[in-house]
């Protein structure tokens, strides 16, 4: 692949436990994502989803193989180069929103830029405008418990945008939503990587969304099975959405 503004996973192990109970869970897994598509990592309960994306936002350690996001080998960084790395270049969405509960949304979604140091006045603006892309300007001061889950989600994405990564790492995005709060998620999902030509990479055993990705990379016990470059081939593959 080559291109520094991507993913690129080679040939990586990771093992969990010890003596008896060790059990591979990454095995020789290669894996790629381009900067403006998004790319869906889809595969059944177990496979290693997970697994996959922590190695690639650098919170879990791969046993062996190399790790480069954005021409960074992250395997071969120190732990606070990559924590810094991390802060700087990633944004992260989980299926439970992890918002603060005492924070109004605008203050949620300052956080990133608050821990990278930003005086908070232009943390809050920042902050404004990333709720305003999500649609949700006019709740901005409002507080977790007054919103719904669409709504906890969006918050979530103009929180994982807010410091403008170049990556945006979301692991089940979809799975707490109905399934219109879940299509309005991956629809900004998509605007993400196609109008602000991000990488997205979105863990999903969501059938719902795959009608959302620019290209799929199938999953079965640690390994990538195979890879689908378009959404027809995507299509052609899983007609019927499963
Ligand atoms: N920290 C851990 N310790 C031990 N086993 C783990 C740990 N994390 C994940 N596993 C195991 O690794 C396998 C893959 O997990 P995971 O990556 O979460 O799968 P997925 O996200 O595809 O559902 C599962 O069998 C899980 O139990
Ligand atoms: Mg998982």
């Amino acid at each position: 692949m080559g291109t520094s503004l991507g993913i690129r996973v080679q040939a990586v192990n990771k093992s969990f436990g010890r003596g008896e109970a060790r059990t591979a869970v990454l095995k020789q897994t290669t894996f790629s994502a381009e900067t403006g598509r998004l790319t869906m990592l889809v595969g059944p309960s177990g496979c290693g989803k997970t697994t996959l994306l922590s190695i690639i936002a650098g919170t879990l350690h791969a046993d062996d193989g190399e790790i480069e996001v954005l021409g960074q080998r992250l395997d071969q960084m120190k732990s606070n180069a990559v924590a810094k790395f991390r802060a700087k270049n990633l944004g992260f969405i989980f299926q439970q929103f992890n918002l603060i509960p005492t924070l109004t949304a605008a203050e949620n979604v300052s956080v990133p830029l608050v821990i990278q140091g930003h005086p908070y006045r232009y943390a809050e603006k920042k902050a404004r405008d990333a709720l305003a892309w999500v649609d949700l300007a006019d709740h901005a001061n409002f507080r977790p418990a007054k919103m719904s889950g669409g709504q906890l989600q969006r918050v979530a994405i103009a929180r994982a945008l807010v410091h403008d990564p170049q990556v945006i790492l979301c692991d089940e995005p979809t799975s707490s939503l109905d399934s219109e709060n879940g299509q309005q998620v991956m629809e900004l999902l998509r605007k993400a990587a196609a109008q602000r030509d991000r990488m997205v990479l979105v863990v999903t055993h969501d059938n719902r969304t795959y009608r959302f990705a620019d290209r799929m990379a199938e999953m079965e016990d640690g390994r990538i099975l195979r890879v689908l470059d378009t959404q027809e081939e995507i299509r052609m593959h899983h007609p019927l959405g499963e």
